[in-house]
Protein backbone atom coordinates (compact mmCIF):
# COMPACT_ATOMS: atom_id res chain seq x y z
CA UNK A 1 0.00 0.00 0.00
CA UNK A 2 1.43 3.59 -0.98
CA UNK A 3 2.42 5.06 2.24
CA UNK A 4 3.44 9.27 1.70
CA UNK A 5 6.14 8.29 4.42
CA UNK A 6 7.43 6.03 2.37
CA UNK A 7 8.32 8.83 -0.37
CA UNK A 8 10.28 10.95 2.73
CA UNK A 9 12.35 8.19 3.66
CA UNK A 10 13.74 7.45 -0.64
CA UNK A 11 14.10 11.13 -0.50
CA UNK A 12 16.42 10.66 2.61
CA UNK A 13 17.93 7.84 0.90
CA UNK A 14 18.57 9.43 -2.15
CA UNK A 15 20.37 12.53 -0.59
CA UNK A 16 22.63 10.28 2.13
CA UNK A 17 23.57 7.81 -0.64
CA UNK A 18 24.15 10.90 -3.21
CA UNK A 19 26.54 12.54 -0.96
CA UNK A 20 28.03 9.31 -0.40
CA UNK A 21 28.83 8.78 -3.67
CA UNK A 22 30.81 12.02 -4.21
CA UNK A 23 33.35 10.42 -1.85
CA UNK A 24 33.42 7.22 -4.35
CA UNK A 25 33.32 9.39 -7.69
CA UNK A 26 36.71 11.16 -6.03
CA UNK A 27 38.35 8.42 -4.70
CA UNK A 28 37.51 5.47 -6.95
CA UNK A 29 40.83 3.79 -9.01
CA UNK A 30 42.94 6.32 -7.26
CA UNK A 31 46.63 4.76 -6.47
CA UNK A 32 47.21 5.32 -2.78
CA UNK A 33 43.67 3.54 -1.15
CA UNK A 34 44.18 1.74 2.06
CA UNK A 35 42.81 -1.50 1.18
CA UNK A 36 42.48 -4.55 4.22
CA UNK A 37 41.29 -7.75 3.81
CA UNK A 38 37.93 -8.86 5.89
CA UNK A 39 36.07 -12.65 5.06
CA UNK A 40 38.90 -14.00 3.03
CA UNK A 41 42.04 -12.81 1.48
CA UNK A 42 39.91 -11.78 -1.46
CA UNK A 43 37.65 -9.80 0.19
CA UNK A 44 39.11 -6.14 0.13
CA UNK A 45 38.11 -3.07 2.41
CA UNK A 46 38.93 0.55 2.05
CA UNK A 47 39.53 3.26 4.19
CA UNK A 48 36.86 4.68 1.96
CA UNK A 49 33.85 1.91 2.90
CA UNK A 50 34.67 2.89 6.39
CA UNK A 51 34.06 6.78 5.68
CA UNK A 52 31.24 6.28 3.78
CA UNK A 53 29.38 4.54 5.85
CA UNK A 54 29.93 6.34 8.98
CA UNK A 55 29.09 9.86 6.73
CA UNK A 56 25.27 7.71 6.03
CA UNK A 57 25.01 6.93 9.30
CA UNK A 58 25.54 10.38 10.67
CA UNK A 59 23.52 11.81 8.64
CA UNK A 60 20.64 9.00 9.12
CA UNK A 61 20.59 9.49 12.64
CA UNK A 62 20.91 13.46 12.29
CA UNK A 63 17.40 13.08 10.59
CA UNK A 64 16.23 10.33 12.24
CA UNK A 65 17.79 9.81 15.64
CA UNK A 66 14.98 6.90 16.89
CA UNK A 67 15.55 4.35 13.92
CA UNK A 68 18.28 1.39 13.55
CA UNK A 69 20.98 1.11 11.38
CA UNK A 70 22.82 -1.75 10.12
CA UNK A 71 25.97 -1.43 7.90
CA UNK A 72 28.20 -3.40 5.89
CA UNK A 73 31.34 -1.99 7.69
CA UNK A 74 30.09 -2.80 11.15
CA UNK A 75 26.79 -0.29 12.32
CA UNK A 76 24.83 -2.04 14.09
CA UNK A 77 22.18 -0.25 16.57
CA UNK A 78 18.64 -1.05 17.25
CA UNK A 79 16.83 1.84 17.52
CA UNK A 80 13.39 2.56 18.93
CA UNK A 81 11.31 3.84 15.82
CA UNK A 82 10.23 0.55 14.15
CA UNK A 83 12.44 1.68 10.88
CA UNK A 84 15.65 -0.01 10.24
CA UNK A 85 18.28 1.35 7.85
CA UNK A 86 20.29 -0.97 5.22
CA UNK A 87 23.31 0.72 4.40
CA UNK A 88 26.08 -1.04 2.12
CA UNK A 89 28.40 1.77 2.08
CA UNK A 90 30.53 0.83 -1.44
CA UNK A 91 28.30 -2.17 -2.93
CA UNK A 92 31.21 -3.43 -5.63
CA UNK A 93 34.30 -2.64 -3.68
CA UNK A 94 36.27 -4.41 -6.03
CA UNK A 95 35.06 -1.93 -8.82
CA UNK A 96 35.92 0.84 -6.88
CA UNK A 97 39.31 -0.01 -6.07
CA UNK A 98 39.81 -0.39 -9.74
CA UNK A 99 37.90 2.46 -10.66
CA UNK A 100 35.08 0.70 -12.36
CA UNK A 101 31.94 1.61 -13.11
CA UNK A 102 29.02 0.08 -11.24
CA UNK A 103 30.22 0.44 -7.45
CA UNK A 104 27.74 2.34 -5.72
CA UNK A 105 25.89 3.35 -2.53
CA UNK A 106 22.88 1.50 -1.59
CA UNK A 107 21.20 2.81 1.36
CA UNK A 108 17.27 1.19 2.17
CA UNK A 109 14.63 1.76 4.95
CA UNK A 110 12.73 -0.97 6.66
CA UNK A 111 9.75 -0.95 8.76
CA UNK A 112 7.51 -3.60 9.62
CA UNK A 113 9.52 -6.10 7.88
CA UNK A 114 9.51 -4.79 4.73
CA UNK A 115 11.67 -3.03 2.83
CA UNK A 116 9.78 0.31 1.70
CA UNK A 117 12.36 2.68 0.44
CA UNK A 118 15.61 3.09 -1.42
CA UNK A 119 18.34 4.43 -3.12
CA UNK A 120 21.11 2.95 -5.03
CA UNK A 121 23.71 5.73 -6.53
CA UNK A 122 25.86 4.53 -9.07
CA UNK A 123 28.35 7.91 -9.57
CA UNK A 124 30.80 6.76 -12.33
CA UNK A 125 27.45 5.57 -14.50
CA UNK A 126 25.95 8.41 -13.74
CA UNK A 127 22.84 6.62 -12.44
CA UNK A 128 20.63 7.64 -9.09
CA UNK A 129 18.12 4.76 -8.63
CA UNK A 130 15.07 5.26 -6.29
CA UNK A 131 12.02 3.66 -5.39
CA UNK A 132 9.39 3.56 -2.48
CA UNK A 133 6.93 1.00 -1.93
CA UNK A 134 3.60 1.31 -3.57
CA UNK A 135 5.17 5.01 -5.72
CA UNK A 136 6.93 3.14 -8.14
CA UNK A 137 10.71 3.05 -9.12
CA UNK A 138 12.82 5.76 -11.52
CA UNK A 139 16.24 5.89 -12.79
CA UNK A 140 17.39 9.98 -12.56
CA UNK A 141 13.82 10.83 -12.09
CA UNK A 142 12.66 8.91 -14.97
CA UNK A 143 9.63 5.54 -14.39
CA UNK A 144 11.21 2.35 -14.66
CA UNK A 145 9.75 -0.67 -16.36
CA UNK A 146 11.55 -4.36 -16.07
CA UNK A 147 11.58 -6.34 -19.91
CA UNK A 148 8.67 -8.30 -21.37
CA UNK A 149 11.26 -11.12 -21.44
CA UNK A 150 9.99 -14.83 -20.90
CA UNK A 151 12.23 -16.95 -22.72
CA UNK A 152 15.60 -17.28 -20.95
CA UNK A 153 17.44 -18.64 -23.87
CA UNK A 154 16.51 -14.97 -25.38
CA UNK A 155 17.34 -13.64 -21.64
CA UNK A 156 20.21 -11.25 -20.75
CA UNK A 157 21.25 -12.53 -17.11
CA UNK A 158 23.34 -10.99 -14.17
CA UNK A 159 25.06 -12.90 -11.83
CA UNK A 160 27.70 -12.90 -8.99
CA UNK A 161 29.47 -14.50 -6.65
CA UNK A 162 31.30 -13.71 -3.27
CA UNK A 163 34.17 -14.01 -1.58
CA UNK A 164 34.51 -17.90 -0.43
CA UNK A 165 36.98 -20.28 -2.70
CA UNK A 166 35.06 -23.25 -1.87
CA UNK A 167 31.86 -21.46 -2.77
CA UNK A 168 33.22 -19.65 -6.08
CA UNK A 169 33.77 -23.16 -6.99
CA UNK A 170 30.86 -24.58 -7.00
CA UNK A 171 29.37 -21.06 -8.36
CA UNK A 172 31.20 -21.58 -11.40
CA UNK A 173 29.92 -25.50 -11.99
CA UNK A 174 26.22 -23.84 -11.50
CA UNK A 175 27.28 -20.95 -14.54
CA UNK A 176 28.79 -23.65 -16.42
CA UNK A 177 25.26 -25.38 -16.74
CA UNK A 178 23.06 -22.13 -16.71
CA UNK A 179 25.16 -20.30 -19.57
CA UNK A 180 24.36 -22.42 -22.72
CA UNK A 181 20.61 -21.87 -21.89
CA UNK A 182 20.62 -18.41 -21.85
CA UNK A 183 21.43 -15.69 -24.31
CA UNK A 184 24.37 -14.43 -21.95
CA UNK A 185 25.47 -13.43 -18.66
CA UNK A 186 26.70 -10.57 -17.31
CA UNK A 187 29.31 -10.50 -13.74
CA UNK A 188 28.01 -6.42 -12.97
CA UNK A 189 30.66 -6.67 -9.57
CA UNK A 190 28.19 -5.00 -7.52
CA UNK A 191 24.43 -6.92 -6.51
CA UNK A 192 22.72 -3.74 -6.21
CA UNK A 193 23.35 -2.27 -9.38
CA UNK A 194 22.72 -5.75 -10.94
CA UNK A 195 19.33 -5.79 -9.46
CA UNK A 196 18.74 -1.91 -10.80
CA UNK A 197 19.35 -2.91 -14.07
CA UNK A 198 16.64 -5.94 -13.86
CA UNK A 199 14.49 -2.70 -12.97
CA UNK A 200 15.30 -0.31 -16.27
CA UNK A 201 15.97 -3.17 -18.69
CA UNK A 202 19.49 -3.13 -18.92
CA UNK A 203 19.38 -6.51 -17.83
CA UNK A 204 16.28 -9.35 -17.83
CA UNK A 205 17.08 -11.41 -14.61
CA UNK A 206 19.68 -12.06 -12.28
CA UNK A 207 20.49 -14.42 -9.90
CA UNK A 208 22.88 -14.60 -7.02
CA UNK A 209 23.28 -17.17 -3.96
CA UNK A 210 25.10 -15.72 -0.48
CA UNK A 211 24.00 -11.72 -0.39
CA UNK A 212 23.67 -10.10 2.66
CA UNK A 213 20.57 -7.72 3.58
CA UNK A 214 22.70 -4.88 2.35
CA UNK A 215 23.51 -6.28 -0.66
CA UNK A 216 19.98 -7.08 -1.99
CA UNK A 217 17.54 -4.63 0.14
CA UNK A 218 17.35 -1.31 -1.93
CA UNK A 219 18.03 -2.62 -5.54
CA UNK A 220 15.46 -5.87 -4.69
CA UNK A 221 12.97 -2.61 -4.09
CA UNK A 222 13.86 -0.32 -7.02
CA UNK A 223 13.36 -4.33 -8.84
CA UNK A 224 10.21 -4.74 -7.82
CA UNK A 225 8.88 -1.67 -8.09
CA UNK A 226 9.74 -1.14 -11.75
CA UNK A 227 7.33 -4.46 -11.93
CA UNK A 228 9.92 -7.38 -11.78
CA UNK A 229 9.88 -10.14 -9.35
CA UNK A 230 11.97 -10.50 -6.55
CA UNK A 231 12.36 -13.65 -4.68
CA UNK A 232 14.18 -16.96 -3.79
CA UNK A 233 14.44 -20.86 -4.48
CA UNK A 234 12.58 -22.57 -2.78
CA UNK A 235 10.57 -19.81 -1.87
CA UNK A 236 13.11 -19.16 1.23
CA UNK A 237 12.49 -16.33 3.41
CA UNK A 238 15.74 -13.62 1.44
CA UNK A 239 18.73 -13.37 4.21
CA UNK A 240 18.90 -10.80 6.97
CA UNK A 241 22.60 -11.45 8.02
CA UNK A 242 22.77 -15.22 7.29
CA UNK A 243 23.50 -15.26 3.91
CA UNK A 244 22.30 -18.58 1.64
CA UNK A 245 19.73 -18.27 0.03
CA UNK A 246 19.47 -18.01 -3.94
CA UNK A 247 17.90 -14.56 -4.78
CA UNK A 248 16.30 -14.00 -8.20
CA UNK A 249 15.10 -11.00 -9.91
CA UNK A 250 13.39 -10.88 -13.09
CA UNK A 251 11.13 -9.57 -15.67
CA UNK A 252 7.82 -11.17 -14.66
CA UNK A 253 7.36 -13.28 -17.33
CA UNK A 254 10.54 -14.75 -16.95
CA UNK A 255 11.06 -15.19 -12.87
CA UNK A 256 9.28 -18.68 -12.92
CA UNK A 257 11.53 -19.95 -16.08
CA UNK A 258 14.73 -18.60 -14.29
CA UNK A 259 14.31 -19.22 -11.28
CA UNK A 260 13.40 -23.10 -12.27
CA UNK A 261 16.63 -22.81 -14.48
CA UNK A 262 18.94 -21.73 -11.77
CA UNK A 263 17.37 -24.34 -8.96
CA UNK A 264 17.54 -27.15 -11.79
CA UNK A 265 21.57 -25.60 -12.55
CA UNK A 266 22.16 -26.07 -8.50
CA UNK A 267 22.60 -22.61 -7.79
CA UNK A 268 20.77 -22.74 -4.31
CA UNK A 269 23.06 -25.65 -3.19
CA UNK A 270 26.02 -23.67 -3.48
C1 LIG B 1 29.63 -7.71 -3.41
C2 LIG B 1 29.15 -7.30 -4.80
C3 LIG B 1 29.28 -8.44 -5.76
C4 LIG B 1 28.52 -9.65 -5.32
C5 LIG B 1 29.01 -10.05 -3.94
C6 LIG B 1 28.86 -8.90 -2.95
P1 LIG B 1 30.63 -5.80 -1.82
O1 LIG B 1 29.42 -6.66 -2.50
O2 LIG B 1 27.80 -6.90 -4.74
O3 LIG B 1 28.77 -8.12 -7.04
O4 LIG B 1 28.71 -10.68 -6.23
O5 LIG B 1 28.20 -11.14 -3.52
O6 LIG B 1 29.37 -9.30 -1.69
O7 LIG B 1 31.44 -6.78 -1.02
O8 LIG B 1 31.42 -5.22 -2.92
O9 LIG B 1 29.94 -4.79 -0.99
Amino acid sequence: MADPEHLAWRDLAVAVARAGAERIRARAGAADLRVDTKSTETDPVTEVDREVEAMVVESLLAARPDDGVVGEEGADRAGTSGVRWLVDPIDGTVNFLYGIPGCNVSVAAEAGGQVVAAAVVDPLHGDVFAAARGHGATRNGHALRATSASDPARSLVGTGFGYDPERRRRQAEVLVRVLPQVRDVRRLGAAAVDLCWVACGRLDGYYETGLQAWDWAAGGLVAEEAGARVGTVGDVPLPDGLPGACIVAAAPDLFDPLRALVAAAGAAEV
